[in-house]
């Protein structure tokens, strides 16, 4: 990679960090004093800059709201023991981003500028890195068509910017979850796969109905038997059984998460039987009445490992009780500690941003 990217950057003249309450943090409330953004146009990306947050000024014919070429990533920064912000694999980050891109007739974004960027824009927050175990820079990458234009047709140009809000959990306790036999979220086909902002729009009425029924989230499922597991609302999900742990194989209809490759690994690498498959909701609860259904959990950059504590399936529920949880907390450990560089990254998953900013010519920072 090139060191000296033209990726200029402005710093905001008072920082805002002194009014956050960092011993409390709700997820998604709290933004960072800069974003890195950039914009494509006569096609190709360009003026990529690290710059302080403001509100956009938009004219209501912006065919992203009309037609939905928005497009998102979550991930995490972290302190490793030094001091030092670490990033997740963003390699994953931005092979993904540009496969939602793709299907949604959107232009890919240049790798070593996302990850150059991504790491002075860290380095540059890094203060702002929350110290405790469940907290963490959430960064959010977000492209959005800008034309103004209305008729149906890619737009032509577009605007990516991450922003950067320091979090706590996204689920503070364990979830009950509704396996869903009348709404769908995904068919093989259509754009399951990608992390595009109308998969979650169109979840929101099913999961406001579950919400009202009390459950905390939906447990999705192909279409027309509603037999086969897909993914659990903000999350992937896990069933571990007494001899193995099964998930989702990917269809096309389901998001490929990061966290759930990194679990994979990880349970592998500690010797546990991980298959993806098609995972039919009758073989769990059967397996589940002879005692053999032991655990299930979430999956995402948001939720982490996200115990479940009750599934509900059609008038019956699966109670997975507390002290059957040793997997599950033994996994995100292991995946927090990997994360946070207090244990061997042997797969290579952590980037420093260290010395991103010393990168840039001088002239280059205001
Ligand atoms: C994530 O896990 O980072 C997500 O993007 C899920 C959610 C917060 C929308």
């Amino acid at each position: 990679m090139q060191d000296h990217l033209p990726i200029s950057v402005t710093r905001v003249a008072h920082s805002r960090i002194g009014e956050v309450d960092f011993n409390h943090l709700p997820f998604g409330v709290e933004f960072t004093d800069h974003i890195f953004t950039a914009d494509y146009k006569n096609g190709s990306w360009h003026d990529f800059r690290i710059e302080p947050l403001k509100p956009l000024s938009v004219h209501p014919g912006n065919m992203a709201w009309h037609y939905g070429q928005a497009i998102f990533e979550g991930m995490k920064a972290v302190l490793n023991p030094q001091g030092e912000p670490l990033l997740f694999r963003p390699d994953k980050h931005i092979e993904r981003l540009n496969n939602s891109a793709l299907r949604m007739s959107m232009p890919p974004f240049p790798k070593e500028f996302f990850i150059q960027g991504l790491k002075m824009f860290v380095e540059l927050e890094k203060h702002w890195i929350p110290k405790g175990e469940d907290s963490a820079l959430y960064l959010r990458p977000l492209m959005i068509a800008t034309d103004t234009h209305v008729g149906v047709r890619p737009s032509q140009t577009y605007k990516l910017i991450v922003m950067a809000l320091p979090v706590g959990p996204y689920y503070s306790k364990p979830l009950n979850v509704l396996v869903q036999t009348k709404y769908i979220r995904a068919v093989e086909g259509g754009v399951g796969y990608a992390k595009t902002a109308g998969n979650y729009g169109a979840a929101m009425y099913p999961t406001r109905l579950a919400k009202e029924k009390g459950y905390d989230q939906i447990v999705w499922m192909e279409p027309k038997e509603f037999r086969y597991v897909q993914e659990a609302g903000t999350m992937n999900i896990f069933f571990r059984l007494k001899d193995r742990i099964v998930t989702p194989m990917l269809t096309g209809a389901i998001l490929p998460g990061i966290t759930r490759d990194s679990i994979i690994h990880v349970l592998r690498d500690m010797g546990h039987t991980v298959i993806e498959q098609k995972v039919d909701i009758n073989e769990l609860l059967a397996a589940y009445k002879r005692g053999e259904l032991i655990e299930a959990f979430g999956s995402g950059t948001a939720a982490m490992v996200a115990n479940i504590y009750n599934m509900r399936f059609e008038d019956f529920d699966m109670r997975f009780d507390e002290s059957n949880w040793e997997l599950s907390l033994e996994l995100k450990r292991a995946i927090t500690n990997i994360r946070n560089g207090k244990t061997e990254d042997k797969w290579g998953w952590t980037m420093s941003t260290t010395g991103a900013l010393e990168a840039v010519v001088a002239s280059n920072i205001q």
